[in-house]
């Protein structure tokens, strides 16, 4: 019998197309709870989840079969690794495939808030551009500020590449420093968490979502910012609070946010859509045509290799043996 694979929602059809001359594929396209996942994950020996889907202990534990769980994303902060570690099953991601479009939307926010695109849009929409001003909607200059890294990993790398356009000094922050010949390469400094929130005129987040990165953003660290800095997140919603952000917008340090992820998407605090300096995206870091078809190619190629009894290209941690 052919293994069967389950797609769990809509994604590009490259992904149907090329598991289902080889598996048994179940394409469902409407969004599943926990509890569905729970009832429906039994008979599966891989999944093709998105980050969206709550892949917990609980659902991992109804599926005896379960070999791969690739996800579609580069975050995995909807899996739970340890319980698949222990049942030995490989989870995947798509690392590589999105850099360069989630880099770009970390641009077009930054991009956004300096100059208020939103709001001079808007002003348009209404009918409200009675001709130039002199004083009409004055936002930032962007050229020789600094621009810090939270997370310095494949993307915040493209990030920073996309700032020598601005000859803007960059400095980053994350675990480890990365080696001398890196940091020349990318013209970035490695600082401290507090060098980093203070010398920021811009602060982008570019890191995973963990327990230790959990709420990494809150009034204290706001506090410490720059007089008219702005804050992008394209990572996790998490990584700051929502709250919190909010005040610093209203009341300082902030000039602006962007913001492509929420905390409890796609619910999004109130006080944040009545900030005309909040410039707030529908999670959109990936969303190109060929970025989310290479998404589903490298998700349906981790799923082809693992249930061939292959190591998938880009798993997430290593499995000895397989199953
Ligand atoms: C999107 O947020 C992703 O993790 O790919
Ligand atoms: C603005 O449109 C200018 O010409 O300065």
């Amino acid at each position: 019998m052919r293994p069967k694979v389950l797609i769990t929602s809509k994604i590009p059809s490259v992904a149907f197309t090329r598991l289902k001359s080889r598996f048994q594929v179940t394409w469902n396209k409407s969004q599943l709870t926990e509890d569905q996942l729970a009832a429906r994950i039994r008979p599966y020996h891989a999944l093709l989840s998105t980050l969206a889907d709550p892949i917990t202990a609980r659902v991992l534990q109804q599926a005896p079969q379960l070999r791969c769980v690739a996800n579609y994303a580069v975050g995995f902060n909807n899996i739970d690794l340890d319980e698949a570690k222990k049942r030995g099953i490989w989870v995947t991601n798509t690392p590589d495939v999105l850099t360069e479009a989630t880099a770009d939307i970390a641009w077009a926010l930054i991009l956004a808030c300096a100059r208020r695109l939103p709001e001079g849009e808007e002003m348009i929409h209404r009918g409200r551009f009675k001709g130039w001003h002199p004083l009409m909607l004055r936002g930032l200059d962007l050229e020789g500020k600094t621009l810090g890294l939270f997370g310095f990993g494949r993307i915040g790398k493209a990030t920073a590449r996309r700032a020598k356009g601005w000859n803007m000094r960059i400095l980053y922050h994350q675990r480890n420093k990365e080696k001398g010949s890196v940091e020349k390469a990318y013209g970035a400094r490695f600082v401290t968490f507090q060098t980093l929130l203070k010398e920021s005129d811009i602060l982008s987040l570019h890191a995973p979502l963990t327990p230790e990165t959990f709420h990494r953003f809150t009034s204290s660290e706001f506090r410490k910012m720059r007089p008219n800095s702005i804050f992008i997140n394209t990572s996790r919603g998490a990584l700051h609070s929502e709250k919190d952000l909010i005040l610093a917008l209203k009341k300082g340090p902030l000039f602006a946010a962007g913001l492509d992820v929420y905390e409890k998407e796609p619910k999004i605090e109130r006080g944040l859509l009545d900030r005309p300096n909040a410039v707030l995206l529908p999670h959109l870091g990936s969303a190109t045509l060929k970025t989310r078809d290479r998404m589903a190619e490298l998700c349906a190629e981790n799923i082809r290799r693992v249930l061939l009894g292959h190591r998938p290209l880009t798993p997430i941690f290593n499995i000895k043996s397989g199953k």
